[in-house]
Formats: structure tokens, sequence, C-alpha cells
């Protein structure tokens, strides 16, 4: 048995949330100390939360008498049921149990505080080191976006409003070599936290072609900077990256996340225990109910974003974030870059070359030994174009229930 990393930052948390020092408190003290030493602007439980937080347990989530979800006739386990923090996020799971509660504490918030402990000097001696904001020059940004999971934002389809701000950038007859990546829902996010600005941006892509993107114009409310103006154009990119950022973790990260909580819930209560689906499907969803029912109901969450905790580090107050995690489910009506979440086989940045390298490493997946040893307990089949729907999905789930590519786990 090897001692990990991870496992050194557990047992960190453990020893920090049983003793109840530090991160485990709500004022720890060494963040008076981060305050003195300017690594922090103001004590975080300084900061007033929002409202919403006002029912949230600081404790335990065992403490919170949570409505009761109500399975069809016959069936008890999780199961579905209405949001509480916010109408517009998918349906949660509540009342997850104890062993998912416990398996969260042991595996995710202990290894969370511990990393809190141990990582926390090294960011505060980049903090008051800097540079906080690195330059970022044009090719890079197109790099950025063309090559890492930033180019899900690309959306090959603009808009009447698009065509109508960039009508002087795109050439007659060559529409269909330009895109666009879309933050403009950051107008949508309210007012940010005080002190830090934020701008909705639409950026013009061309497409050289080869997986290779040029950033043409960018448009910063209704404003369209181009290349060659200077300061504002730094400034525009730099929005550019915030809005990327932001949309990444608060919008489209969520969706990989929540939604899939009913297919957890429902097919633990409706599998019989030991059935074969039921032991194909474990790997898969453990250690996500109690995940999700903290990271959505805990008033610690990052989720929220409060600023008692420094841990949380984006621009808007927790109405923003919350409103981010719901427009990414229902979408944008009218514009292409902000469709309504779907289940499905979908996957960001379909058209782009990062996604045709994730493609080919699901697929190799299927094949390699070597990742069939470092991660005996997946099922690695590919599952691109076979799950369309929740219904698909279920068949596809048949299907590989008898494909011999199927490495079970070991239960
Ligand atoms: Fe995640």
């Amino acid at each position: 048995m090897t001692f990990s990393s991870r496992d050194f930052e557990r047992a960190v948390g453990m020893i920090v949330g049983v003793a109840k020092i530090g991160p485990a408190t709500p004022k720890p003290l060494a963040y008076r100390l981060l305050r003195r030493l300017g690594v922090l602007k103001q004590l975080p439980w300084s900061w007033t939360d929002s409202s919403r937080l006002d029912w949230m347990p600081w404790g335990p989530l065992k403490d919170v008498e949570f409505p009761r979800a109500t399975p069809p006739t016959g069936l008890s386990g999780p199961w579905p049921q209405t949001p509480v923090v916010d109408e517009g996020f998918s349906a949660p799971i509540l009342n997850v149990g104890p062993q998912e509660r416990w398996e969260h504490v042991r595996y995710n918030i202990t290894r969370y505080v511990g990393q809190i402990v141990l990582l926390t000097p090294v960011a505060a001696v980049k903090a008051l080191k800097g540079p906080r904001l690195e330059p970022i020059d044009d090719a890079k940004l197109a790099d950025l976006f063309a090559n890492t999971s930033f180019a899900q934002f690309i959306c090959p389809e603009l808009d009447p409003p698009d065509l109508t701000a960039f009508a002087d950038l795109i050439p007659s007859g060559s529409e269909r070599s330009y895109m666009k990546v879309d933050f403009s829902a950051m107008d949508l996010l309210g007012k940010p936290l005080p002190g830090i600005y934020v701008a909705p941006t639409v950026s013009l892509l061309e497409d050289l072609g080869g997986g290779r993107y040029r950033f043409r114009a960018i448009k910063v409310g209704r404003k369209v900077l181009k290349p060659e103006d200077g300061a504002s154009w730094t400034l525009a990119k730099y929005f550019v990256l915030q809005g990327a950022q932001i949309h990444m973790v608060t919008m489209v990260h969520p969706k990989l996340h929540f939604p899939q909580d009913a297919v957890n819930a429902i097919t633990k209560t409706i599998l019989p225990e030991g059935h074969i689906l039921s032991r194909l499907l474990r790997p898969h969803t453990q250690l996500t109910l109690g995940l999700h029912e903290s990271v959505i109901h805990h008033r610690r969450s990052v989720l929220h974003n409060s600023q008692r905790e420094i841990y949380t580090p984006f621009p808007f107050p927790t109405e923003g974030i919350h409103a981010s995690v719901a427009i990414g489910m229902r979408g944008v009506p009218g514009n292409s870059a902000y469709p309504p979440y779907q289940f499905g086989n979908f996957l960001p940045g379909i058209h782009t070359m990062a996604d045709i390298v994730r493609s080919g490493l699901m697929q190799c997946s299927n094949l390699h030994p070597w990742w069939q040893r470092r991660y005996p307990l997946t099922t690695p089949v590919s599952f691109r174009g076979q799950i369309k729907s929740a219904p698909g999905c279920l068949d596809f789930l048949m299907a590989a229930e008898s494909s011999r590519r199927i490495i079970l786990p070991a239960l």
C-alpha cells in the first residue's frame, strides 16, 4: 500500500478537523497574520454574507432538516427533488444518507482542508511577490483557446448582433471562416464585488485552418476593439480571460456535476443490490451525491463565493455565482454560445483540435492496456454517439453489460 500526497493532505485535513483548529474554524488565527502581512485586504469575517446563506450550516449537513423527496410508490432511497438554493439549478439529491456523507468527509473534505493548510503559505508568498497579472500576447491568447479546454468556448455560429457588430471585419463570402468566443453573459450576473471590475466580451476569431485562430476584434460592452488599439486591446484581452475563467468554473463545470445526480440517485434506488448494472455504475457514482449535496447546500462551499473564506476566487457575490450556474442550465435564448443544458452525448468544443485530441484519448482508453491497468475501476467504453438521451443511455448500458471490453469493478 502506498501513501500518496493526497493521503498526506487528507491526514493533515483530518488532524485539523478533529482538533478544530485553522480552517476548520470560522475565524482562523492565521488569517489575522495574512491580513497583517498584506496578503488579505481585510479580515475574511468582516465581509457580510448573502442572505441566501442564512439557513445554511457551518457544521455538518445532518443538522439541517431538508425537505424529503417522494420517490414513486414502492421505492425508497435517494431521489431528485425541487431545488432549494436556486430554482434555476438542476434537481438536487438531498438527505443522501450517512454513508455518502461520510465518504464525502473522508475523501473530499479532509483533502480540501489539508490543501488549505499546506498550500496557503506558497499562495501567500506568490500573492505578495506578484506579478498578479501576467501580460499575454495575441498569439498566446489564440493558442489558449485553440489548444486547451477553453476551446469549448469557440462558437462556430455568429448570431445577428455579432454580424452587425463585426460587419466591417468579415469579408463578404467568407463568413464561414469567422467564429466567436462569447462571454456576454457576464452582463447578466449582477454587480461584482466591491473594487472588482468585470466586462462582457464577444471576440471575433478568424479560423486560419489546421486548428489555428486569430483574435480579430473584441467587443467590450458596445465598443469594438482591435489589435491596433493599444492599452484598450490589452485590457480587453484580460476581460476575455476573466470571462473564460468564470464561465468555465461556474457555468460549464456545474453541468458536468449536478444534472447527473438524477441518474445517479435513480439508479441507486431502482436497481437491486448486486445487479450487474449497479456494479458497473458504482465506480462512476461514488463520492458524488455527498459531494454535490454539500457543494450546493453548505455555506462554506466555494459555489457561494462567500468572502468569509480565503479560497473563494470569483468576482461576483453569491447571487451572481448562482445566476451563472442557472444560466449554464437554461442557456441564453437567441445566443448560439449559450445553448440550454440537455442530457446526452454533447461534448463542448467538438469542432476544435483540443476536442479531437480528447476524443482520440477516449478511443485509446478502449484499447490500451496501460490505461486499463492505470484505471482498473473504470469502464473504458467509448460512449460517444451511443448515449443520445436518457432512454438511450439505458440502452447503451444494457449493451455494455454484455460487452467483453468492459472491465468489471473489483467488488
Ligand atoms: Fe469538478
